[in-house]
Order: structure tokens, then sequence, then C-alpha cells
């Protein structure tokens, strides 16, 4: 925990439960190793209190901004009075920065988070074929995150084709270098750069696997999105075929430097 003094500038994580959140001991040494002078504190507001907690905020001269996580994300975006990059089109926004004059700008950093632990790890999507599993919250995010990167082509499969043709459509007018299709099952998995699970799929032990990982192959990668458990049952059986395997911690990790900027604390 940093030294508190009167010169020491408020940061937030809003969140309903709370109890869960890790942000402010990771923000914390971001804070440490850059010598700033900031506290990140846990604030817990229920949904039919969020616009009245913001409002709060806004008067609030020494507090630069928060993060805005489950179930928040969605409806942050309808009370920024600004957002940056594709957040409207993503739909949802997990990030905001409280300017001087009190105006809230939000932006989503999810899929840029996703996109940075990848290319940390030397995995590039420029270019690639990607195949994304999902097309709910996280996947919006990653779509547009992998797009914007260049890809090549994303396929997006999800039980509800419907979502996936809609994120397909968004994707693609937006970034039209990206071809983009949706599927409800996806057939040959074997035939993409990257697999990506992006589905809520392995966060339960006894969850079913998110696609039929028996066409996967070596000179694949396979990412997951989900944190908890570290290794899922898809990419245990990625590993097992010989893909490499990406798991969905540094999506996180990554994020915090990058919200740390968005909230001006970071140059
Ligand atoms: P998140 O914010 O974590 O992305 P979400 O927006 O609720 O959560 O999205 C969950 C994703 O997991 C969706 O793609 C969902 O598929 P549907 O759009 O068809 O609901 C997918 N998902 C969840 N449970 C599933 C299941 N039992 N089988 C297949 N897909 C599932």
């Amino acid at each position: 925990m940093p030294e508190v003094t009167g010169r020491t500038r408020l940061y937030g994580i809003l969140a309903d439960p709370i109890h869960h959140v890790k942000t402010p001991e990771v923000m914390h040494s971001v804070f440490a190793r850059h010598g700033i002078d900031g506290v990140l504190v846990p604030m817990h507001v229920a949904p039919d209190g969020l616009a009245r907690a913001l409002d709060g905020l806004r008067v609030m001269q020494n507090f630069g901004g928060f993060i805005a996580t489950v179930p928040h994300k969605p409806a942050m975006l309808g009370l920024c009075d600004a957002v940056d990059g594709d957040a409207a089109l993503i739909g949802a926004v997990n990030c905001v920065r409280r300017e001087a004059d009190g105006r809230m700008i939000g932006a989503m950093l999810d899929g840029i988070g996703f996109v940075a632990g990848l290319r940390e790890a030397g995995i590039e999507p420029a270019g690639k074929r990607i195949l994304l599993a999902g097309a709910g919250g996280a996947a919006s995010a990653i779509a547009f995150a992998v797009a914007e990167a260049g890809a090549a082509a994303l396929t997006i499969a999800n039980r509800t084709v419907a979502k996936a043709a809609a994120l397909a459509g968004r994707v693609g007018t937006t970034y039209p270098a990206c071809t983009t299709a949706a599927v409800a099952e996806p057939e040959a998995v074997g035939d993409y750069d990257l697999v990506v699970n992006a589905t809520s799929l392995g966060l339960r032990p006894d969850d079913p696997m998110p696609l039929d990982p028996a066409g996967l192959h070596a000179g694949q990668v396979v990412a997951e999105a989900i944190m908890d458990p570290a290794e899922t049952p898809l990419l245990a059986a990625a590993r097992a075929r010989g893909a490499a395997v990406h798991p969905g911690l540094p999506m996180l990790r990554c994020q915090i430097e990058l919200m740390a900027r968005h909230m001006g604390a970071l140059a």
C-alpha cells in the first residue's frame, strides 16, 4: 500500500461485487515502478447507483479516473462524455479518464490488452487467419483489436450465430482489409494461424470445450481470454497436439499499463 498524502492522486475500480478484484495490488506495483504518487481504491457500486457515482467522481478534483468491470462495462459507454478508439462499436468501456473540467473519457482496452499480450509473447496478429470462438463482450473487444492490428481474416464462431454475424459485419465495415465470416460451429480448426477462445467455456471444470480440438496441430497458436484457470482444457488439448498456447493472464497484465496511461497516471 503506497503512502497517501494530500498530494496523492486518486484512482478507482468500480465493480459489483468488489471483494475479488486484484487491480489495486497490480496497479500499485505499476505506480511504484514508475514513481507515481497515486492510489487506486476499490469502489463497490451497484448498477442503479452508477450514474450518481460518476457524477460524484466528476467533481473530485484530485481524481484521475477509474477502471470499470463486471457488470458496468456496457452501461459505462452511455455515461461517458466521449470515448476513444472502437469503444462505441464494441459497445463497452472499461477504463475512464477524468479530465480537469470533470468530463469523463472512456476507452475499451480488453482487446488492445489481448493484442499487447500476444505481441509480448512474440505472436503477431497482422496478416494472420484467425478463428475467434465467442461473440459476447470479451470476443467483441478482441475482434476489433485483432482487425485493427492487421489480421488478414477473422472467422467468428458462436452458438448464437446471429450475434457472430452482427459482430463480423461491424468489424468488416470498420476494417475492410480484414475478411470476416460468421459460423455456428467452426469446421477445419486446423486451417487457422491463430485460434482464440473468448467464450466463457472453460471457466468451470465441467464446461464443454468451446471448439473441437481434434484438428489442431503444430504451427498454430491457441490463445485464451479466460484467466482462471491458467490452463483450460482447450489449452491442454492444443498443447497435446503440438500447437503453441497463449494463456489469458497476459491480456490483463498488459492492460494495466495501458489503463494507467489512459487515466493519465503514466505519460
Ligand atoms: P463475456 O463478457 O465474458 O464475453 P458474454 O458477453 O456473456 O460474456 O459472452 C459469453 C460468450 O460465451 C458468448 O459468445 C456465449 O455464446 P452465446 O452468444 O450463444 O450466448 C458463449 N457461451 C456461454 N455459454 C456457452 C455454452 N454453454 N455453449 C456455447 N457458448 C457459450
